[in-house]
């Protein structure tokens, strides 16, 4: 059986307090979310590697997952492996060369992950998962926290998880929530994400252990 991770997307935190919020959160979550915006794949703008390399050193044990919504993946995932960072996870959209990032992601000694926007089908990895450790099926389209998760997504991951076997994360992000996640999981997901649902709370906490409840993990 696959290992259930949940991780907390700092999009939505408070980042006058963000060493406050993710206290509340590291020691028990899997990994710290990371959403790396351009404003051109995306409408939206948030933060870059400098960030990543700072969360990193307050955080040397955290398995940091940083997630590229950018327009050049092949020319800046370096600098987010430098940053720290133990998987970085790019759009298929946004690059024709999805075989060779990931290679060299692997022979940098880091993981990769591909993700792909809702209109796009997970089979358009199939060819190339040799060196894929993680498929991340957006669940939202991309660019903010705070969106209702798109139900017809439930069958796409049903189909990652076929194509891809148990030796792939395959991760949901965008609307997960305890109204959500069970669903997410029974289609196949082991990797959660989740922004707005922690960090907009009052004590994120108690919501980090409701959701590890709900998911038995
Ligand atoms: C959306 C980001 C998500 C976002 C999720 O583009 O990739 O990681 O933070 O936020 P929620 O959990 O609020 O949908
Ligand atoms: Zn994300």
């Amino acid at each position: 059986m696959v290992k259930l991770k949940i991780g907390a997307s700092i999009l939505d935190a408070n980042f006058l307090h963000l060493k406050e919020q993710i206290d509340a959160v590291v020691g028990d979550v899997d990994e710290i979310h990371l959403d790396v915006m351009d404003g051109v794949f995306v409408d939206n703008i948030s933060f870059g590697p400098s960030i990543i390399s700072q969360v990193r050193a307050a955080y040397p044990e955290a398995f940091l997952d940083t997630h590229l919504m950018i327009s050049r993946p092949d020319a800046m995932w370096r600098h987010f492996q430098t940053a720290g960072s133990d998987v970085v996870t790019f759009h298929y959209e946004m690059t024709p060369h999805t075989y060779i990032i990931c290679k060299e992601m692997h022979d940098a000694g880091i993981q990769a992950g591909v993700s792909v926007t809702p209109a796009t089908d997970v089979a358009v990895l199939e060819p190339v998962t040799e060196y894929i450790d993680r498929v991340l099926t957006l669940t939202v389209e991309p660019g903010f926290g705070g969106q209702a998760f798109i139900p017809a997504m439930l069958r796409k991951i049903e189909r990652a998880r076929k194509l891809f076997g148990d030796d792939v994360d395959i991760q949901v992000d965008g609307g997960i929530k305890n109204t959500t996640i069970v669903d997410a999981k029974n289609a196949g997901a082991n990797v959660f994400v989740l922004g707005s649902y922690f960090f907009k709370a009052e004590d994120p906490r108690e919501r980090v252990l409701e959701i590890r409840d709900l998911l038995g993990a």
